[in-house]
């Protein structure tokens, strides 16, 4: 027969079988082995794990975390993290406040978090206020003024965004606006986000009157985990 199907792969022909259709009967080729139906869910599964990568290379991830895992970490809060990524629901969940003086695991244990949520499909920028102040500010005259709106309009489409060490940046007046623009556009669009801090920094963001309003909008959607054991860089050595 001119139209007989066969398995692409192993060649056995397909057998017609008849089917029920109303009150009428259809004939319909079926495959007898699985092959197709297997080669077709091996190339989805492909396609996640590719998928996958370019999340974890869309998450901007310094290689030093690289060995970290949320399962095997042990920090003053790497009980809460668990629950946190398990419980973490886009638009809805709490961002983070991790905060405590120098050196005690806050940047590991922000960027593991990044991770697992990355690794759960979720879309996850880890990255500084520096590095997206001056991703606003690149192009040159009016240029800067739309690259400022495309990277406000990229951090948007993240579910999860942590900014690691809030306050080491320099602020200009331009600056100022730009950092008020990001968490006040992260605010209203509910995106969650997160921030580390050491208290160091936040003395240093008290002092400019201008980020009192983030602050507030900070307090309000972010829930405060306070590490205050000494450095962990001191012990490794
Ligand atoms: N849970 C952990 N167990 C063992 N070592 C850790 C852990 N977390 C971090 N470290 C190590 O401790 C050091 C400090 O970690 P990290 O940079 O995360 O601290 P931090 O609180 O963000 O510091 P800073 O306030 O200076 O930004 C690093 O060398 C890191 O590899
Ligand atoms: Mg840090
Ligand atoms: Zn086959």
């Amino acid at each position: 027969m001119d139209n007989q199907l066969f398995c692409s792969i192993c060649h056995k022909p397909y057998v017609m079988q008849k089917y029920e259709y109303g009150t009428s009967f259809v004939n319909v080729p079926v495959a007898q082995c699985n092959c197709e139906e297997k080669a077709l869910k091996d190339a989805e599964e492909e396609e996640k794990e590719r998928e996958r990568v370019r999340r974890m290379d869309a998450l901007n991830l310094p290689p030093i975390f690289a060995p970290y895992r949320l399962k095997d970490l042990t920090c003053e809060h790497s009980g809460d993290a668990l629950p946190y990524v398990e419980g973490f629901k886009p638009r809805r969940s709490k961002g983070l406040f991790i905060y405590g003086p120098n050196g005690n695991g806050k940047t590991t244990l922000a960027a593991v978090i990044c991770k697992e949520l990355a690794y759960r499909g979720y879309r996850v920028l880890f990255t500084t206020m520096t590095e997206m102040l001056d991703k606003m500010e690149f192009g040159i005259g009016s240029n800067r003024a739309l690259q400022a709106q495309r990277v406000l309009k990229e951090l948007l489409t993240y579910d999860f965004v942590m900014f690691d060490d809030y306050g080491r940046e320099n602020y200009t007046p331009l600056r100022l606006q730009n950092v008020f623009q990001i968490v006040d556009r992260l605010y209203k669009y509910r995106v969650v986000f997160g921030v580390t801090v050491n208290p160091e920094c936040m003395d240093r963001l008290a002092h400019i009157p201008e980020l009192a309003a983030i602050d507030d909008r900070m307090r309000q959607v972010l829930m405060q985990w306070e590490f205050v054991k000494p450095s962990l860089r001191g012990a490794q050595k």
